[in-house]
């Protein structure tokens, strides 16, 4: 896997009139991003490299030197993929063209009856011709490039206005910051579904499940949530896909047809969806909608249709729009993966912060391809609502969701002998008293001992986006526990290698290697650590806004809840559960023995000016005349503090701050009654010796 660096602020992007650098630093920043960008190329959309990783981290690497030293970035430079500070919202933004939906053909037969209505408008006999693609399920986004390099990505939002995720697009890595290789248009709109793999949505909601948090329901969930991020370092660790399929408005050159378009996409470096074809009459396009059903089982993503389109641009305009779907499109969708089978057994499964689920054990049933042998119930009240019990015959479906559910039970198939499952009274894993939630629907053990959270604290603290300690999985987790090695994730810091050497399966080579990391997981962040912590409802970006408002660790001991309250978007169930944890005397002790045995938190994400910190927060100052520093570098610093820096006076001007020599500014500050200030008084207000507002 290429770096995916995370985290950092993007520079401004140099204007090239502005910069004076050597020619040839220049073009050798300029060849560096032109290859860079290639072979992402070859990796993330033609999955053939052409290089190795290590030689490619190396010139990403002196790429980003050279930008640094010389100020020097290029908007279509791969560093530029690496996530933005954090936004407040996303913004608006309106489609130039509106981004339609689809009409639906639910049979084979209802594509044909597409056909005859496209050729009855059309007052044709002839065979369209037609493209065929699969329909990703995930959500739409239009990107827009301007004289070649991506200006901005939006969501489809209601069609007309969606949310700008410029940022958050740019970190997939298949996505071209720049179109290469083809006639440049001076403006234009392209159009695909940004989606999730299977594989990587299931490893995502395993770890969300470890931390306490809820897991997505289907892939499409998935992506929409992480491209909707207001944290792009967030969405970078996602690994997102895009697929390529239409076109909106487009200036500075003409297509003929949705061929030729994807032609020049591909071209363009774009990726495309899987198996994209084009052909001529219905029989042809009905093959195809079998070739891809039947390839479905083994897509990497989940598809939930064809789309069939007709290829002629002329034609498409012809058609027209009924309402919000084209007459040149549809949509034939699937028959949802459903089948009947028995539910043998329920069981309470405890997680991590002590939630106990229901889980439904299956007789196990053939569901697309997949052997379902388990079905999560989510909760009582489910159940309860779908009177699901114990013997009972259900339908369960695996449609968009890949994480099967169950979605009735066959009432005509009860036999009377099917047993009801209530909530337990106790932990099925260690007895301890069980709890409703406040107000909710979740049943917690309250055992804080309880093994099955334990280990589940302790794999969670090992975890990638938390310590990263590598080795330290699931299954290494509850032998090294059951051997009472590691009661305690405290206690993965005590590990010997000679203890690893006398457990089955450890030698010599395995049992350094997790020494080692776990040694090397010491270097860590605040944002990380608190993230391993596994404080209730504290996930991985809670973890970050809090690293951003407190300094180190010792600045959270003994936390008050105002405090946490004041950070924009911490809630209160957060603001509750962080102050209690940070003010409980046990916990604190952890802490302390953990910071102990050698932890170096360093807190990159610190932010001085966050928003107490920020005392220049809403001001406008104009800066003018000589003063001991530059004037770039004093706006530069009342900036850092929050304030806006004006190149001129007016009404809503604060402050002037005024150096030697100020010349009209001053007599137009006096005119208007703004204050003015001196560069030293300026000092004092940063540095708040004395309270001059
Ligand atoms: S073409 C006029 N092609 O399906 C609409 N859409 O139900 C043109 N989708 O919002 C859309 N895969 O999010 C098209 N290969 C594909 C697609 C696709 C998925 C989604 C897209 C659209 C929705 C419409």
């Amino acid at each position: 896997m290429r770096l995916c660096r995370k985290g950092g602020i993007t520079p401004p992007l140099q204007d090239e009139a502005m910069t004076n650098i050597p020619a040839d630093i220049k073009h050798e920043i300029e060849k560096l991003v032109k290859d860079l960008s290639y072979h992402c190329y070859r990796y993330y959309v033609l999955d053939s490299p052409v290089i190795s990783d290590s030689e490619y981290d190396r010139q990403y690497r002196h790429l980003k030197e050279l930008e640094e030293k010389y100020d020097y970035v290029l908007p279509d430079s791969p560093t530029q993929r690496v996530g933005a500070p954090p936004l407040d919202k996303l913004e608006k933004v309106q489609h130039t063209e509106p981004m339609l939906s689809l009409d639906n053909a639910f049979s084979h037969d209802e594509v044909r009856e597409f056909d005859a209505r496209v050729r009855r408008f059309l007052k044709s006999d002839e065979d369209v011709e037609y493209t065929v693609e699969p329909k990703y399920d995930g959500l739409a986004m239009e990107l827009t490039y301007k004289n070649g390099i991506l200006y901005k990505a939006s969501t489809r939002g209601d069609g007309y206005v969606g949310e700008d995720v410029t940022v958050n697009i740019k970190t997939i890595k298949a996505v071209p910051l720049k179109i290469e290789d083809v006639d440049i248009p001076e403006e234009i709109d392209i159009r695909g579904e940004v989606y999730m793999d299977i594989r990587e949505f299931e490893a995502l909601n395993r770890e969300r499940e470890r931390e306490g948090e809820p897991a997505f329901a289907n892939p499409r969930n998935a992506a929409a949530g992480s491209i909707r991020q207001l944290d792009s370092s967030i969405t970078a660790k996602r690994k997102l896909h895009l697929a390529c399929y239409g076109i909106g408005a487009v200036r500075g050159i003409k297509f003929q047809s949705q061929w030729e378009f994807t032609k020049w996409l591909e071209k363009a470096r774009f990726p495309l969806p899987v198996l994209m074809k084009l052909v001529k009459g219905m029989d042809s396009v009905i093959n195809v909608i079998k070739e891809i059903e039947e390839k479905r089982k083994d897509f990497s993503f989940e598809a939930d249709g064809a789309v069939i389109k007709v290829n002629d641009f002329g034609l498409q305009k012809a058609l027209g729009i009924k309402t919000r779907e084209p007459r040149w499109a549809t949509a034939y969708k699937f028959p949802a993966h459903q089948g009947t089978t028995r539910i043998n057994e329920i069981i309470a499964s405890v997680g991590r912060t002590g939630t106990i689920t229901p889980v439904a054990f299956l007789e196990p049933v053939r569901i697309g391809g997949v052997t379902v042998s388990r079905s999560t119930l989510h909760n009582w009240d489910e159940i309860e609502r779908k009177d699901i019990r114990i013997g009972d015959t259900v339908v369960v479906e695996r449609a968009g969701d890949v994480i099967p559910h169950v979605v009735a039970v066959m009432m005509e198939h009860r036999t009377g002998k099917e047993k009801q499952f209530t909530p337990p009274d106790e932990c099925p894993v260690c007895g301890s008293a069980v709890e409703r939630d406040e107000g909710g629907v979740a049943f917690r053990c309250i055992g804080l001992n309880c093994p099955a959270q334990v280990q589940q604290r302790i794999g969670h603290y090992a975890s990638r986006a938390a310590m990263d300690i590598e080795g330290l999985g699931e299954k290494n987790v509850e032998r090294l526990y059951s051997r009472g090695l590691v009661k305690h994730f405290v206690d993965i810091y005590k590990l010997k290698k000679n203890e690893l050497l006398e457990l089955p399966r450890y030698a010599e080579k395995s049992a350094q290697n997790l020494i080692d990391a776990i040694e090397k997981s010491k270097q860590t962040t605040l944002a990380r650590f608190l993230y391993s912590l596994g404080i209730v409802h504290v996930g991985e970006y809670a973890a970050k806004l809090l690293a951003r408002n407190f300094k180190d660790l010792e600045d959270l001991y003994h936390v008050k809840a105002e405090r946490i309250i004041e950070i924009k978007q911490m809630g209160e169930k957060i603001t509750g559960s962080v102050s209690h944890f940070f003010n409980d005397p046990g916990n604190l002790h952890t802490l302390k023995t953990l910071t102990s045995m050698g932890l170096n938190i360093s807190n990159p994400d610190y932010e001085t000016g966050s928003s107490e910190k920020r005392p220049f927060e809403g001001m406008t100052f104009v800066v003018t005349g000589t003063m001991p520093k530059s004037r770039k570098e004093v706006e530069e610093l009342i900036e850092s503090m929050g304030g806006h820096a004006a190149g001129s006076v007016s009404k809503s001007t604060n402050y002037l701050v005024l150096g030697e020599d100020p010349g009209s500014k001053l007599q137009k500050a006096q005119s208007l009654g703004i204050k003015t200030i001196s560069y030293d008084e300026l000092m004092i207000m940063i540095k708040g010796e004395d309270r001059l507002f």
